[in-house]
């Protein structure tokens, strides 16, 4: 049997801790509960949305529909080799605790990808990533259901057309699918990936080499940059980092010799918009309860009572700032609905 709550506030349920409530709110803790919330969707027809940890979503306005929390809590071991394991996470684990137990257990590839909030039914979905490493480089398959029809699918790695922040699912099947579980598949044999940024002097400075350490120092560097969302409201990242052509990053250089950058391909640059966003003179600015976070400009805050329509007017006059100075213009990338 589903259980549904009417008219709920969905304040726990978004780390913006915006107030928006929905019209009714159906957690499955099964894949027949999510069958079921399905079918009963199907046969009252009305506007819907699936959430998972709601780290990435800002609500607008009230949800005036059905919101699907699949809430599936397992992690289950299902294929071991000599040098590899494969494990099946339910949608609903809390991605950390996936990390987590991955590092207990001395398994190699999830570790750079420590304390990023939300769950892991949301980690295909915007290929969630960090310090050098995506989710993509160790998911294997996504398991879930078409909403449509209720059906169940698998889709491989490939099926899910993976690129920076993006997949299938925020592309052609966006708003089409409940994902029920993720599978992985990760490494027995050591394999860090250390070239980002300060992580290995961060490593250096904690000692030896270790499964633990790296997670370790990953926990410390964003403890020290990002926001804890029990603390203040965030979505992590609010924008994506601009990609732009080579010869517009050119341009800029000339001007701003200390421009930071990722190399994408010989044509392009991925450019920080946090970056971007602090020459702007927004870091740490504030209107009203909807502010820049004082030590990483890529991430908006909510400082109490912002609403929605706060965080996004915010949004809008950085974005308008940042396209008059640089000519560019940054995406949110986090979901408004
Ligand atoms: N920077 C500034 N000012 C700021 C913030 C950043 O000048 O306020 C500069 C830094 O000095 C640095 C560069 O921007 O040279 C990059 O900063 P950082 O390493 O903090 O990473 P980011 O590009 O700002 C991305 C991800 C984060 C992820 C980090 C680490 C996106 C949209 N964001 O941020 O992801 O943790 O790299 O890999 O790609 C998230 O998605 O929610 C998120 C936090």
């Amino acid at each position: 049997m589903i259980n549904t709550t009417n008219k709920v506030s969905l304040r726990q349920y978004n780390t913006f801790g915006i107030d928006a409530t929905a019209k009714e709110l159906i957690i499955c803790n099964t894949i027949e509960s999510i069958q079921e919330a399905l079918s009963y969707l199907n046969n009252n027809p009305q506007p819907y949305l699936v959430l998972g940890g709601g780290s990435n979503i800002l609500f607008r306005n009230d949800f005036d529909g059905i919101v699907i929390h699949p809430c599936l809590t397992e992690i289950e071991l299902i294929k071991e080799d000599e040098k590899n394991v494969w494990l099946e996470a339910g949608a609903g684990v809390e991605w950390d605790e996936l990390v987590k137990y991955s590092v207990d257990h001395n398994w190699y590839g999830l570790e750079n990808l420590s304390y990023i909030p939300g769950n892991v039914g949301a980690s295909p979905v915007q290929n969630i990533g960090a310090y050098g490493v995506e989710a993509k480089d160790t998911i294997v398959s996504v398991k879930g259901f078409y909403i449509a029809d209720a059906s169940r699918f698998e889709l491989s790695n490939e099926e899910c057309c993976f690129s920076y922040r993006q997949s299938i699912f925020k592309s052609k099947l966006r708003n089409k699918t409940v994902i029920s579980s993720v599978i992985f598949k990760l490494n027995k044999t050591e394999s860090y990936t250390l070239n980002y940024g300060h992580v290995k002097e961060e490593l250096e400075k904690r000692g030896k080499l270790s499964l633990n350490n790296v997670r370790q120092t990953i926990i410390d560097i964003r403890k020290s940059k990002l926001p804890e969302p029990e603390e203040l409201g965030n979505a992590g990242s609010f924008f994506k980092n601009p990609v732009i052509d080579l010869e517009h990053f050119k341009k800029l250089q000339s001007n701003y010799e200390s421009i930071p950058n990722y190399p994408v391909e010989s044509k392009h640059v991925k450019v920080p918009a946090g970056w971007l966003i602090e020459q702007s003179g927004w870091k740490g600015k504030a209107i009203g309860d909807a502010a820049v976070h004082n030590k990483q400009a890529l991430v908006l805050v909510n400082k109490g009572n912002a609403s929605g329509q706060d965080i996004i007017d915010l949004a809008q006059q950085i974005i308008n700032d940042v396209c008059e100075k640089f000519g560019i213009t940054i995406e949110p990338e986090v979901n408004i609905i």
